[in-house]
């Protein structure tokens, strides 16, 4: 009997069209979905919400053919590819199969487990804890500018990249975070060939393999690029990167290929003065591709790949 795999998200189970929050890459989903059909699955939209353990659903949006319908009946998912975002779903001692697995998905989603991992090609970085512990550790910071971000940021939010002198200005959004502190990567240089000032660029991996990669830069006046704070991202052909970077890509693809059951993740860069690339983070959740990139389906076929590789 043919396999259900779904996408899961957190919107409320109501109405036929699941997709309507995603907006522009509304096709880019859709088209994963009718992938997994055209691959011999069930094709599935899932929300947390309807999730009762033990990979049942109490309801789905079942996907044929490019419509969907809703159905209130339990069923059973195969494999579900989480867009939940964090780590609190599925529950911490679920036996479901998800892309990614929950140890992959902490390692990525908690940045000082990210460093204690690869922290050899990262900018020197310190724990810090709470906001106010921040003065004890400063100067252990040799850069000029420094970066200081929650352990756990997401989107770029609650995030100082500044002068050492400036951070007492520092107001985060939401209070009670935990932090680090790390050494500022210069990336003003740009990289040959490929952009000429500020960036972070990002390598997407699935099946121990470069799959797509893009640029992006930060808007006029702020160090952060990602999208949510007005940076704007360009596709790049991955075989101008260089050499450097590949040879990092190849060491964290080959290790997390066999240590996390083939993860889907990208690995985000910054190449600084001396042109020497430092991480900055990894991610395990990772926006699509716009429907015009050239990779988009590259990037969604090796996804089927992925889901392939863990329920046959
Ligand atoms: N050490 C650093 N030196 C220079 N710039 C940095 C450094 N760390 C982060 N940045 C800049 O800040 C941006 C946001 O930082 P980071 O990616 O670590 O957190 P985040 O974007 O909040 O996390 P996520 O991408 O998971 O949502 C990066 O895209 C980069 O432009
Ligand atoms: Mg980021």
């Amino acid at each position: 009997m043919a396999k259900n795999v779904g996408i899961c998200f957190s919107g409320d189970f109501a109405g036929c069209e699941p997709l309507s929050n995603i907006h522009i890459k509304k096709l880019v989903y859709q088209r994963l979905l009718e992938l997994i059909q055209n691959n011999g699955f069930n094709s599935f939209v899932l929300t947390r919400k309807t999730y009762q353990g033990n990979s049942i659903f109490n309801g789905a949006w079942v996907f044929n053919k490019g419509k969907f319908k809703i159905t209130e009946e339990r069923v059973k998912i195969d494999l579900v590819y989480d867009r939940v975002g964090g780590i609190t779903f599925p529950p911490s001692c679920d036996q479901m199969l998800v892309v990614n697995r929950r140890d992959f998905k902490i390692l990525s989603w908690d940045k000082w487990q990210t460093y204690k991992e690869i922290g050899k090609y990262m900018p020197k970085t310190f724990w810090v804890g709470e906001l106010n512990n921040v003065s004890k550790v400063v100067n252990k910071v040799k850069t000029k500018n420094i970066v200081f971000k929650p352990f756990n940021s997401l989107k770029g939010n609650d995030i100082f990249i500044g002068k050492k002198e400036d951070l007492k200005f520092f107001k985060p959004e939401r209070q009670g975070r935990k932090y680090i502190l790390q050494e500022f990567v210069d990336t003003s240089c740009g990289i040959p060939n490929l952009t000429e000032g500020m960036h972070d660029l990002r390598v997407v991996i699935i099946n121990n393999k470069v799959v797509w990669s893009h640029i992006r830069v930060p808007a006029k006046g702020t160090f952060l690029a990602n999208a949510a704070q007005g940076g704007s991202l360009t596709e790049i052909d991955y075989e101008k990167v260089p050499k450097g970077v590949k040879k990092i890509v190849k060491d964290i693809s080959n290790r997390f290929y066999k240590k996390y059951d083939n993860p889907v993740f990208s690995i985000d860069f910054g190449i600084n003065e001396k042109g020497d690339p430092k991480i900055f983070e990894i991610n395990d959740q990772i926006g699509f591709p716009r429907w015009e990139m050239k990779n988009r389906d590259v990037f969604l076929k090796a996804l089927v790949e992925n889901f392939k590789s863990k329920i046959i």
